[in-house]
């Protein structure tokens, strides 16, 4: 008989989470104010809220650790980490942060000036802040198909190249700092985009002299669905794919808090002497001096020996097809998510499930509140709170989709939390018609104010 799948590690050190009743529950929301980020991790049996910062660190990261340098200028540790960023991704320029959006900070400070027009595929919430707190636009060119939750295809995250060109045809180049192109594709489900999109995203890129940068947070779990969907990858190494991915890109910004598999750390590096130096004076007045930046030596230390293990195939395999194993039982009960199974997540399409809450009440919050009261399980809204209020007309933004995205932490939850996490939503879901109601706002900040949103029953 053929043996069945298992993980690729084993589990030495654990961490005690805890039940707790219905009751405790409504309270801990009420005193929450019904934002899921105002909860104590105390008061959450399985947390889904993020894979980002959240995953378990190897014997390997933990022993590199201990090797950390914690010099103040020209620490060990930066040079691991940077053979790490030239050999694995291929740039031989970088700057460490304390994480993505610190990265996002320090390369826009540097390029981004108030009128520019940014396109680029589904920019992630902080991405588009960045954007937008500097006065200028971010244009989302993904494909349309990555709207329609139901149909499956299996580069759902892809640019529409023809979007794209329009943009870059429209305005001047002096107006466009950059393309971002974000892979895996976060806010459109973790759904990846393909080697075939991302070469057709460089060739507008130079042929319009615009830089192209990859949003990387997720750049691992991409390769893996190339190598896994694409034909003519089946044979290369995740390694090689990667560096493949990166050869058409001028600039990356990274979250390592997702495939480099640290609690903290990131950077933005760059194929580019002069942009390195640009940028240097941000992430010296922002992070820290250029040889550490945002992090400690001993965390850029775990982040390079991340790095390698991220990318090595056994551990991708294992990570999504966790993800993959809790799609298959939503599909056993009928639940509707943005399909395939993306890397990181499951999106549960939140319209699908409660067609009786109005949009102006915030569906995928209402279920993310509801699944939270069923079982302590924590969810994030993808939805018309994350989109916030047009920077223009102040009017609240209503995206075609409202997803619950259940983001699964890498090595950290089993198999079994995934068959609570599908149980709970079923149940859920059994008694979606007699949802009929959600929230209103009543406290919000002006960008990503869903981090801080205070909310009120409606009914
Ligand atoms: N880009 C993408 C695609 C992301 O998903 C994130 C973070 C960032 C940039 C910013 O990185 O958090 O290290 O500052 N995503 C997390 C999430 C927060 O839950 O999806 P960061």
């Amino acid at each position: 008989m053929e043996l069945p799948f298992a993980e690729s590690y084993k589990i030495r050190m654990v961490e005690t989470i805890r039940r707790s009743t219905r009751a405790e529950r409504e309270q801990w929301l009420k005193e929450a104010k019904y934002n899921l980020f105002g909860l104590k991790s105390d008061h959450v049996f399985i947390d889904l809220l993020t894979d980002s910062g959240t995953g378990a660190m190897s014997d390997r990261q933990w022993s590199a650790m201990m090797l950390g340098d914690e010099s103040y200028a020209g620490a060990r540790s930066y040079y691991v980490m940077k053979e790490a960023v030239k050999n694995i991704l291929g740039f031989d320029y970088f700057l460490p942060t304390h994480q993505g959006r610190a990265a996002e900070n320090v390369l826009f400070s540097a390029i981004i000036k108030e009128g520019d027009i940014v396109p680029g595929n589904s920019h992630f919430d902080t991405t588009k802040g960045h954007i937008e707190f500097r006065k200028a636009l971010a244009i989302d060119c993904t494909i349309d198909e990555a709207k329609d939750t139901q149909l499956e295809i299996p580069f759902k995250g892809n640019v529409d190249l023809k979007k794209l060109e329009e943009v870059l045809k429209k305005y001047p180049k002096e107006k466009i700092p950059c393309v971002v192109l974000t892979a895996t594709n976060n806010t459109a489900g973790g759904q990846p985009v393909s080697m075939e999109n991302i070469r057709g995203v460089s060739a507008l890129c130079k042929k319009y002299g615009v830089l192209m940068l990859i949003d990387s947070a997720r750049f691992a779990e991409n390769a893996y669905f190339i190598k896994t969907r694409e034909k003519g990858f089946q044979n290369k190494t995740i390694k090689e794919i990667v560096k493949e991915m990166f050869s058409y890109a001028d600039v990356m910004t990274m979250s390592s808090k997702k495939d480099a598999i640290v609690n903290m750390g990131g950077f933005t590096a760059m194929k580019s002497e002069e942009l390195w130096k640009k940028c240097q004076m941000y992430c010296i007045i922002n992070e820290g001096f250029i040889t550490y930046g945002g992090m400690s030596g001993r965390d850029m230390h775990a982040l390079a020996q991340g790095l390698d293990e991220g990318t090595e195939f056994e551990y991708l395999e294992t990570r999504i097809k966790q993800v993959e194993y809790l799609g298959k039982k939503l599909d056993e009960y009928g639940i509707p998510y943005q399909r395939p199974a993306g890397g990181h997540a499951i999106f549960v399409d939140a319209k699908k499930v409660l067609t009786h809450v109005p949009k102006e009440e915030f569906i995928a919050q209402t279920l993310g509140v509801e699944l939270y009261l069923e079982a302590g399980i924590r969810g994030v809204e993808i939805g018309a709170i994350l989109a916030d209020r047009d920077p223009v007309t102040r009017e609240n933004r209503y995206p075609e989709l409202e997803l619950l995205r259940l983001a699964i932490p890498r090595r950290t939850y089993t198999n079994n939390h995934m068959d609570v996490i599908a149980a709970a939503l079923k149940n859920v879901y059994d008694r979606r018609e007699k949802i009929t109601h959600g929230y209103k706002i009543t406290y919000e900040n002006p960008i990503m104010r869903h981090f801080t949103v205070e909310l009120e029953k409606v009914k």
